[in-house]
């Protein structure tokens, strides 16, 4: 029998439910607020890590991801509601084989990225021995130990990159402007890309499961270059493959909330809402959250979905966080306002950036509480 200070997996008890609790759709006393990117280069002691470490040296010691993980908790005492595990989308590419570099001041550089169809062969998915389990168990051994490390202070989220994200780093070898070397695969090589795209699917879906069963209390999907496709090509291209990861991890863990992040999808929001089984859908700056949640709720209404709850997530534009506190102030309430008072946890609407003040962050996350509380009076 667990103590009654450990819950049923031998976990330490959860003291702060707010982001679960709003994820299934229940009303709270305020929103629930985190960023993504909140462990990163904008903390000093996180810099100051990085100093000695390599980024997947830390990202492959429990311990050194366990320490970055909870920095921006311990900074901002109180004031954030959920944990995200350190760790990075490209650890899928490299458990299938691919080697990838993080090369300072320009980010992810693949030396051999695929570039025909034919390089497809070296990716080691599909080999003898191949387990996604063992590939990432550093990844479960990170969250399991940062689950007893942050002792129930807040949930602790897993996350993976979304099959046409990950399969466009795979193609490109990096960020890219134009996106000609992966838009070259949608349109020349559509079967192969279909088969790239379901491979690296059944890879995340099973590493999803793995960190649920490691200790991740709930799960996001970054596709974060859903936006360089457009509403045809993301329907063909990514839905079907967010569509399948969101079925897999609720088959095994229907309880699990889970949230998709299509940064720049904004024409796919009823489709998100409507054919997908995903709890949560996060939005960037670009998207009004008053329409975001008309159109979301009027989709599920005419497809006689209204049983279902889709929570919405976001999205302060993160370059507000270089204003003034006034400005922060004020954008951070009108964003609350716009969410309502009722199924939305607070975030921006893409990651925290290296030269952004904490401070200021903290004047966001105090706005948060205050505006989001109030407005439930
Ligand atoms: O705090 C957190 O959000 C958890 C950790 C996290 C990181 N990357 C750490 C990281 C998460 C959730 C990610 C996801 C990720 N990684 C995404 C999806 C989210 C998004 O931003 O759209 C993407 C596209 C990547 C790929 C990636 N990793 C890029 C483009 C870069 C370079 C960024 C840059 O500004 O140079 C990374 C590196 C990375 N991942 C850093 C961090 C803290 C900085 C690298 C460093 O410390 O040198």
């Amino acid at each position: 029998m667990p103590s009654a200070n450990f819950d049923m997996a031998g976990f330490p008890e959860l003291k702060n439910d707010l982001y679960l609790r709003t994820a299934r759709g229940e009303s709270t006393e305020r929103a629930p607020v985190w960023c993504m990117r909140q462990a990163g280069r904008y903390l000093p002691e996180f810099r100051a890590i990085r100093v000695e470490n390599e980024f997947f040296k830390v990202c492959r010691s429990p311990e050194l991801a366990t320490e970055v993980t909870v920095q921006p908790l311990r900074r901002y005492n109180g004031l954030l509601d959920a944990a995200i595990i350190f760790s990075d989308i490209l650890v899928i590419p490299q458990a299938m084989g691919m080697e990838v570099q993080m090369i300072p001041g320009k980010g992810p550089h693949f030396p051999d990225p695929l570039r025909q169809p034919e390089d497809m062969t070296r990716l080691t998915d599909k080999q003898d021995g191949f387990s996604v389990d063992k590939e990432l168990d550093y990844v479960y051994k990170a969250i399991t130990n940062t689950r007893h490390v942050l002792a129930g202070q807040v949930p602790l989220l897993g996350f993976v990159g979304a099959p046409w994200t990950l399969m466009a780093y795979m193609i490109e070898g990096g960020g890219s402007k134009t996106f000609a070397f992966a838009k070259t695969w949608l349109f020349k090589h559509t079967k192969k890309t279909h088969e790239l795209l379901s491979r690296i699917a059944d890879v995340a879906a099973e590493f999803l499961i793995g960190q649920v069963r490691a200790g991740a209390q709930a799960v996001q999907v970054f596709e974060s270059w859903a936006g360089e496709l457009g509403p045809k090509d993301f329907s063909e291209f990514s839905l079907p493959y967010l569509a399948r990861i969101a079925a897999r991890v609720k088959s095994k863990y229907p309880d699990v909330p889970m949230t998709v992040f299509a940064k720049g999808a904004h024409y796919a929001l009823e489709q998100l809402a409507t054919e997908t089984l995903y709890d949560v859908v996060s939005l960037d700056w670009t998207i009004d959250p008053v329409s975001a949640r008309h159109r979301i709720d009027d989709a599920l209404k005419t497809k006689g979905m209204s049983s279902r709850t889709v929570v919405l997530q976001g999205n302060l534009d993160p370059t507000v966080l270089f204003g003034d506190e006034e400005a922060i102030r004020s954008r951070t309430d009108a964003m609350c306002q716009a969410f309502g008072a009722k199924g939305h946890i607070a975030n921006l609407g893409h990651g925290m950036m290296p030269s952004h003040d904490p401070e200021l962050l903290r004047v966001f996350l105090e706005t948060v509480h205050q505006s989001s509380k109030t407005l439930r009076e």
